[in-house]
């Protein structure tokens, strides 16, 4: 039987030379790829008690929304700026490969929620890092953050010394 990883197909020197591109979207035109996916991120979460699950735009949204279609739970959207129609608030960040802004909407989150925070992949970490920030500034408490891939080589956990970070594939 293939394994997750298998699904995987790394591109060299792109966006940019020197970056290896882990793209997930030869993993979602497999039918058993997508499950996969899906079902060992949403293992993840087994056993936690939460209230929200919020994913990052673009990919984070791929993977987040099933899961919590599934678990019953609210899915928040952390959007790249100037995409959300409502008061927001926002934070900037580094990434791989060159900065972004990302907002939520201010109602998304209640005080006290736990929230959990999902992407498809972890690089530096500055995106997910961002978005904890938001959380946390709208009173939500992260209580896990869960990714499909980790570029481990990158240092990202580094950032995020103070969450519960799990991650399903990990590349050194
Ligand atoms: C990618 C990826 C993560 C982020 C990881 O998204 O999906 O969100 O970069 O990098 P980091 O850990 O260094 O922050 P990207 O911003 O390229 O947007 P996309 O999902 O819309 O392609
Ligand atoms: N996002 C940031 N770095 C990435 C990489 N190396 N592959 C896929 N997505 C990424």
């Amino acid at each position: 039987m293939k394994k997750l990883e298998d699904y995987v197909v790394s591109i060299p020197d792109y966006p940019e030379p020197g970056i290896i591109f882990r793209d997930v979207t030869s993993i979602l035109q497999d039918a058993e790829g997508l499950k996969l996916a899906i079902d060992s991120l949403q293992a993840e979460l087994d056993g936690l008690d939460f209230d929200v699950i919020a994913g990052t735009e673009s990919r984070g949204f791929i993977f987040g929304m099933p899961i919590a279609y599934n678990l019953h739970k609210p899915f928040v959207l952390v959007r790249k700026k100037g995409k959300l129609p409502r008061e927001t608030v926002s934070a900037s960040y580094d990434l791989e490969y060159g900065s972004a802004e990302i907002e939520m909407h201010k109602d998304s989150i209640k005080p006290g929620q736990k929230v959990v925070l999902i992407d498809d992949l972890i690089a530096t970490g500055g995106t997910i890092e961002a978005a904890a920030k938001l959380v946390e500034s709208l009173g939500g408490e992260v209580v896990r953050i869960i990714f499909l891939m980790e570029l481990a080589g990158l240092k990202g956990r580094e950032k995020l010394k103070n969450y519960d970070v799990r991650s399903v594939i990990r590349y050194e």
